[in-house]
């Protein structure tokens, strides 16, 4: 059976981005709306109970325009939110955390992970646990980063502050031995080519938005949900809680789409 209906992409501000981005490739039928928070973002160092909170406001959001699946494209969101959306909500809800996790087991060969997030997704322990539920042989090095998302949201992670910024975070993993890192934040792909040539093209970077959209689509496909039309039944939507031009600069760069418009809305205090 066809669904037409849009599949919601929630996060702190322009990070999700990178997870809609991957979802326009692998999904072009399926209409997107987005909700960007950046009023109220970083949501890395709020109290759990905060982020859990501006996320079921986001979603109540999305729900009352009609979306048939949530996405949590924030890892901190999902850290603090996902288990509640899931169990409370009528609708599939996907988070970023299990994704990322299992393809870096898959990639790693040497059992050693790093892992990097903002503090809320590192305090959680989140992708800690996932990692060691599917290979307790894993040994997982984690570490915050929380100057990465302002870098990004400033439209600043093309400048040379970044790359100082990136690799003077970076500099104690280059002695730990890992083949592979998680960019456990949906902003640190924007800082990729930053983050790789710190660690070496030796170190697999694992993005756990674009990781995501895989589940996305088999989800679309076992609960047969997925909009089987030639087009989109709707055109996609973009949202933030902040100002829309700032969001705009960095969609219409990162998404490459030159019309790109993005709408204010208020989601609370
Ligand atoms: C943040 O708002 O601190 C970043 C959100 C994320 O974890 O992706």
């Amino acid at each position: 059976m066809s669904d037409e209906h849009a599949i919601g992409f929630m996060d702190s501000g322009v990070g999700g981005l990178t997870v809609v981005k991957q979802a326009l490739k692998q999904l072009p039928r399926e209409t997107v709306y987005f909700v960007g928070d950046q009023a109220r973002l970083p949501y890395g160092p709020r109290p759990t109970e905060q982020v859990r909170e501006f996320s079921w406001q986001m979603a109540n959001f999305l729900l009352r325009k009609k979306i048939k699946m949530l996405v949590i494209a924030c890892n901190t969101a999902t850290a603090a939110a996902l288990p509640d959306l899931k169990a409370k909500l009528p609708i599939p809800v996907i988070g970023v955390i299990a994704p990322g996790s299992r393809a870096a087991i898959k990639a790693s060969k040497s059992h050693r992970i790093g892992v990097i997030a903002t503090e809320g997704t590192i305090k959680s322990d989140a992708y800690r646990q996932a990692i060691l539920r599917q290979d307790p042989s894993v040994t997982v090095i984690s570490k915050a980063c929380p100057k990465f998302v302002p870098l990004v949201e400033s439209n600043e992670y093309h400048s040379a502050v970044a790359k100082r910024v990136v690799a003077a975070t970076l500099k104690d993993f280059k002695s730990q031995n890992i083949d592979t890192m998680v960019m456990g934040c949906t902003h640190y792909p924007l800082l990729r080519p930053l983050i790789q040539n710190v660690m070496g093209s030796h170190v697999t970077l694992i993005d756990s938005g674009a990781e995501t959209v895989n589940d996305v689509s088999s989800m679309l496909a076992y609960l047969d949900i997925a909009n089987t039309s030639a087009t989109k039944a709707y055109p996609d939507e973009y949202f933030t809680t902040g100002s829309p031009d700032q969001f705009t600069a960095i969609a219409a760069d990162w998404l490459e789409l030159p019309n790109f418009k993005a709408t204010h809305i208020d989601l609370g205090s």
